[in-house]
């Protein structure tokens, strides 16, 4: 069965053999699936591997505690999440263009591998996060809903004025 949301778009609640994403398992499959991508992607992908030489071991486990947080409500990831990302750009110059990359690539991954509420959690926090995150960054925090983006989702999004005002945010819009 699906149901229309705003704009048109068209969202799967359930399809015969995928399921939700329901406990820290899906989380890290879906993570391991993104960041495949993201490492082998021409823009980002020379961040990744080049300029943060990023050790999956390391930072998955701590990725993965966030997105739990955000989408599970377990609440084991406390931890400043723009820092990173600050001192990362002082090394690499991201600009939006990496931000809208790797909100293309984190819709596209969910929309591959999940359907439900929670999987469109993870689309509307993701766009909302990268959205704060590029404004924060770079100055700019028009991403657009790339070619797999829910633009409505992005669009009914509250007018954010501060990282912080994202990360205190509603995590769940139900
Ligand atoms: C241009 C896009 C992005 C790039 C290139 C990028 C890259 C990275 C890198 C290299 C790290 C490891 C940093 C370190 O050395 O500790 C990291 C950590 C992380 N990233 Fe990103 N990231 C991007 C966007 C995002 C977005 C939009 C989110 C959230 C939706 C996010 C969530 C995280 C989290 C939670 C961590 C772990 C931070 C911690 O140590 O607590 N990233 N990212």
């Amino acid at each position: 069965m699906t149901h229309a949301i705003a704009g048109g778009r068209r969202c799967a609640t359930e399809q015969p053999g995928r399921a939700d994403i329901t406990d820290r398992r899906d989380i890290l499959e879906l993570l391991r699936d993104f960041y495949a991508r993201a490492f082998h992607d021409d823009v980002l992908g020379p961040v990744f591997v080049d300029v943060a030489k990023m050790d999956l071991g390391v930072h998955l486990p701590v990725i993965c505690d966030f997105w739990e947080t955000v989408l599970l409500h377990t609440g084991g990831y406390r931890r400043n999440t723009l820092s990173p990302h600050q001192r990362l750009h002082a090394r690499a110059a991201l600009t939006s263009a990496h931000f809208a990359r790797w909100l293309g690539l984190w819709m596209a991954t969910i929309d591959d591998r999940y359907p439900g509420p929670t999987a469109e959690l993870a689309k509307l926090q993701g766009s909302r996060m990268a959205g704060a995150m590029s404004r924060r960054i770079t100055g700019t925090g028009e991403l657009g809903g790339g070619s797999h983006g829910p633009a409505e989702a992005v669009a009914a999004l509250p007018n954010l004025r501060s990282w912080s005002q994202v990360q205190r945010a509603p995590l769940c819009p139900r």
